[in-house]
């Protein structure tokens, strides 16, 4: 039976370029699911866009001395060709500065409003009497109120993941001027959580497939942390507030931002020409999944939900397989200290699937996972070329140039090739139920191993001596590692989308791999092939130390 399946992806803050974190974090395990249940046949909607609002994109204007939309503009283009580069593969991926995300955030706002789940209040906000203006979020700076973390911002805590209302904050100071903030009371709205809290704890009850890490950290927040949260700020810079008297206040960045999957859905819907279409995936039987980093955790298993349940008549998650961070050659990535590796960078010097692969095969999704260069170079030359590249290379341009650019007929199969294909129809079976959990890495070492037992089988067989010797037995031998190439072509397409249409269409297919179907499908006996040429390139192991160099670490 066909499956509908949601893929909300965390909207990246447009207010600098992203880096490998992010993608090892959420984009790429979204997109190896996506392709994987596309390619399974199922119906699949993957939407994000960028996040323009809130006070990370105001800062970072200030900083740059440009507008915010500017800043929002540029590096929203900039995502849009890291994805297409890179091979993320988005039904949509919009911004929250559209008019269509405003009426959107409006309606919910407002039914929430009415149903008394949003209420008016005073907060005590930090007013700064040198800057003379409210500081919200990111403007100030404290120590965490929770685990005492000295660097802890306005909005949330870096070291403990806490959502955090500025006045929380001990010690707290202006990160503008430095100087110490009056508290002044203001008026604002605020999400009555406190109503969700034992809904949320008895459907998170039923989540016993989640991640113990988002699990734990979702149990521990509802039990000890859940407070009503203004959602308005003093900025002008952010989605309206739609109701009289907050004409100078706007509302929270993350309030609107998680509506995205929503508003995003309905503008997809648009798109298509049918702007019923997105009730597919939010108002009839679906599974959604939001591809998340772990610092983004509350906000999709606590605040979103409350809000969806509260608005009622929408799906909640099914599944947030949050991912845990990629550290940096042992070190965690700072954007403040320039420690990490900018993915446009990146896609200046390099293919996009040596990074797809080894970040896959080394996805941090129990604990931590260090990307380092000397490992990326050898993963590329020790793996991916040597493993599977040179298996389908040498495979496939010798079967060319021995049987006039066709598949040889293999005759009769002995034990070693039934073996062989027995192999790979289990493999296949494995690395389906491995991408359907969201286990990538155990994914990706599956399909390896297949790779590794067909170069394995080569070798005994040896077709290229046998040719001379025995026809016979040198076409049984190709042929079957053909039939296994085709369906690593299939079980290597979430991971490596653009290799695997050339071996695609290398073994005489035309059309897209995914139209395929996520079976083995071998060529026929006298198929005609495509010449091929090599999937992927080494890459000279010294250059490794230049990348280093880069980062500032000297060579020993
Ligand atoms: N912009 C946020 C961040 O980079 C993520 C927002 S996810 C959303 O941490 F769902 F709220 F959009
Ligand atoms: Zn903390």
């Amino acid at each position: 039976m066909k499956e509908r399946i949601f893929i909300g992806v965390a909207w990246p803050y447009a207010n600098g370029p992203l880096h490998l974190g992010h993608i090892a974090g959420c984009y790429l395990p979204a997109d190896i699911f996506a392709r994987y249940h596309r390619i399974k046949g199922n119906e699949v909607l993957m939407v994000s866009g960028s996040d323009q609002h809130g006070t990370p994109i105001t800062l970072q204007a200030e900083q740059e001395g440009k507008t915010p939309a500017e800043i929002a503009s540029k590096y929203h283009q900039q995502f849009l060709e890291c994805w297409e580069k890179l091979g993320i593969s988005f039904d949509l991926f919009t911004r929250t500065t559209t008019v269509n995300h405003a009426e959107v955030t409006h309606d919910i706002f407002l039914a929430l409003y009415n149903k008394g789940y949003i209420y008016k209040g005073t907060m005590s906000l930090p007013y700064c009497p040198t800057c003379q203006r409210f500081l919200p979020d990111r403007y100030v700076e404290g120590t965490c109120p929770y685990c005492d973390y000295p660097g802890a911002r306005g909005d949330q805590c870096d070291r403990c993941g806490k959502p955090l209302n500025p006045a929380e904050l001990r010690g707290i100071r202006c990160r503008h001027c430095g100087a110490t903030p009056q508290m002044r009371d203001s008026e604002h709205l605020f999400l009555k959580l406190t109503a969700f809290r034992d809904g949320l704890l008895g459907w998170v009850k039923t989540k016993s497939h989640w991640r113990s890490n988002v699990l734990n950290f979702t149990y521990r927040y509802l039990e000890e942390g859940l407070k009503d949260r203004a959602i308005t700020r003093d900025i002008d810079w952010g989605v309206t507030v739609p109701l009289p008297g907050f004409d100078d206040k706007r509302i929270y960045v993350w309030f609107e931002a998680v509506i995205g999957y929503l508003s995003a859905s309905k503008e997809w819907s648009r798109g298509k020409g049918d702007p019923e279409l997105w009730r597919r995936f939010w108002q009839e039987p679906v599974r959604s999944y939001y591809f998340i980093g772990k610092d983004n955790i509350p906000f999709h298993t606590i605040i979103w939900p409350a809000m969806i349940t509260g608005y009622g008549g929408l799906d909640l998650p099914y599944d947030v397989p949050a991912n845990e961070f990629l550290t940096l050659e042992g070190e965690k990535l700072s954007t403040s200290r320039r420690w990490a590796v900018w993915l446009p960078d990146y896609l200046a010097s390099y293919a996009a699937e040596p990074l797809r692969y080894y970040l896959s095969a080394n996805m941090p999704e129990t604990s931590d996972a260090d990307f380092s260069w000397v490992e990326f170079y050898r993963r590329n030359n020790n793996e991916l070329v040597a493993t599977y590249g040179n298996l389908v290379h040498r495979v496939l341009s010798f079967t060319y140039r021995s049987y006039q650019g066709r598949v040889p007929d293999p005759g009769a199969p002995d034990e070693a090739s039934q073996a062989l294909v027995q192999k790979a129809r289990d493999t296949l079976e494995t690395v389906d139920n491995h991408l359907y959990h969201c286990h990538f890495r155990e994914a990706v070492r599956a399909a390896m191993a297949l790779a590794q037992a067909t170069n394995r089988y080569l070798d005994d067989t040896s077709p290229w001596k046998t040719i001379k010797t025995d026809a016979g037995k040198a076409s049984l031998a190709l042929y079957t590692a053909i039939h296994v190439i085709a369906a690593l072509k299939t079980a290597l397409y979430p991971v490596l989308p653009f290799s695997s249409q050339s071996v695609h269409n290398y073994l005489g297919f035309s059309g897209k791999v995914e139209d395929q179907g996520w079976h083995i499908v071998p060529p026929t006996p006298g198929q005609q092939l495509q010449s091929p040429s090599p999937l992927f390139v080494k890459l000279e192991e010294t250059e490794a130390s230049k990348e280093k160099a880069k980062l500032g670490i000297l060579s020993t």
